[in-house]
Formats: C-alpha cells, sequence, structure tokens
C-alpha cells in the first residue's frame, strides 16, 4: 500500500515542528519542515546583501539559489550552494527575512516544485503555512494545529533561550503575531485551514498528547485504506 501524505498546517509556534518530527519518527516517515525552505531563501538573500523588500530582486535571485536536503541520521540538514545552513536558520533577521520573501508568488513557486518532488511519493510528514491547501491538497490526512497566541509566545520564547538565542518574551509573541498577520493576509497560499483538514487546538495540550491525536487519526486513514484495523498498537 502507498506509504501516507500527512500535511500539517497552522500559525507560528503552535507546535508544528516538534509534532511533525515525532509523527514522522513512528512512522518511519520522511520529515520535511517547509518553512527551513524560505527561511534558506532568506538566509542566502541576507549573505547576498540583497533587501528583502524588492520583490523583483529577490524573485530573480531566488531562482539560482541551490537548495539541498541532506539526511543524517533523524536530522535533515539544510545545505545552500554547497554550505549547511541549518545553525543559521532560526536567527531572528533570519525569521523576519522568511516572513516577507515568502509574500512573492516567484519565491513559492521556486519551493512548491521541491516540495512536491520530496513529498509525491507518500511516506512523508510535511509541515507549513499551505501544505493541505496548495502543496498537497490531496493529502491523505491533513492536521491544522493552533494554539493561543499567549502559548505560542512562550513556547518559542523557551525554544530561543534554549538555543541560546537572546528572547524577549514580549517582543516574541509580538512578533509571533505580526508573522500570523502577514501569512494570513498574503495574496498567495494564505496561511487557512483546508476544509478538510482536522483541527487540535493544542493549548491544554503537551507534545504526546497531540502526537496521540494524530496517531488516531492516521490509524483511522490507514484502517480506511486497508479495510482493517489493528494498526495503531505497532505505530505507538
Ligand atoms: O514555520 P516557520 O516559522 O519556520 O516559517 C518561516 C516563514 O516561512 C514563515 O514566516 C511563513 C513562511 N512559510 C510559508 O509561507 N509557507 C510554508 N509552507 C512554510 C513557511
Amino acid at each position: 500500500m502507498r506509504k501516507l501524505i500527512i500535511a500539517i498546517d497552522g500559525p507560528a509556534a503552535a507546535g508544528k515542528s516538534s509534532a511533525a518530527k515525532n509523527l514522522a519518527k513512528r512512522l518511519g516517515y520522511l520529515y520535511l519542515d517547509s518553512g527551513a525552505l524560505y527561511r534558506a531563501i532568506a538566509w542566502k538573500l541576507l549573505q547576498e546583501g540583497i533587501n528583502p523588500e524588492s520583490q523583483a530582486e529577490v524573485e530573480a535571485a531566488a531562482q539560482s539559489i541551490e537548495i539541498e536536503l541532506r539526511l543524517k541520521g533523524e536530522q535533515t540538514e539544510i545545505w545552500v550552494q554547497q554550505v549547511e545552513a541549518t545553525p543559521s536558520l532560526r536567527q531572528p533577521e533570519v525569521t523576519r527575512t522568511s516572513s516577507i520573501i515568502s509574500t512573492y508568488p516567484g519565491v513559492r513557486k521556486k519551493l512548491l516544485s521541491i516540495q512536491r518532488s520530496i513529498g509525491s511519493g507518500g511516506g512523508v510528514v510535511m509541515e507549513g503555512r499551505d501544505i493541505g491547501t496548495v502543496v498537497f491538497p490531496e493529502a491523505d490526512v491533513k492536521f491544522y494545529l493552533d494554539a493561543t497566541t499567549p502559548v505560542r509566545g512562550l513556547r518559542r520564547h523557551k525554544e530561543m533561550e534554549l538555543k541560546g538565542i537572546p528572547s524577549d518574551l514580549e517582543k516574541t509573541t509580538r512578533e509571533i503575531e505580526e508573522r500570523d498577520l502577514k501569512d494570513r493576509q498574503r495574496h498567495v497560499a494564505p496561511l487557512k485551514k483546508s476544509e478538510d483538514a482536522i483541527v487540535i487546538d493544542s493549548t491544554p495540550l503537551n507534545l504526546e498528547e497531540v502526537i496521540l491525536c494524530m496517531l488516531q487519526e492516521v490509524e483511522k486513514k490507514l484502517a480506511a485504506k486497508q479495510g482493517g484495523t489493528g494498526h495503531i498498537k505497532k505505530l505507538k
């Protein structure tokens, strides 16, 4: 049986990456953080001193940026033009720039084909903003993971502190809100819940509870495809 395509969308810091990574691991699927691709382009543009507000320049430059994913055990490294960019992708300047350049159709078009080529064979958990709506509208299971803004702000703040990146809770929360607004209001592939997505509000849930919720839905899908049940025990 063909392995599933699982899409996880939602606003910033809703826990998509942790959930997607864990779910992929338990299913033995590939995990792809599509935001890292936008961040990789942003990182390279900053390196080259290109003004992110200049749409024409960004779109032209983005076409020749080569992005490569290298699997190292359970980690996926992102390489840009033969240089590993992964350690720099969470820097605040890269975050801000990725939010701006992801509104440009030329950038999205380039990344759309990369995402589809990685995931179209199935066996993938892909997370982002438009996976269930644009990248894989035919995904087998779609989740929309959400949480209240203060909870998401706090989670991102703690995550940055753990990574040794200085963070101020109020500022981090405000930046999340601003990015969400940009993501929701952009004309191309805005952040929105796909009609057939399963909504999970992770506000009162820990990671394990989110994963269990997701595994149950995946199991239902597998059971429906196989015409049987009993898979969930193996997945846990
Ligand atoms: O998920 P993230 O915070 O790493 O994403 C970085 C930026 O990329 C975010 O501001 C929105 C954008 N993005 C997008 O537009 N579409 C996606 N599928 C993933 C990310």
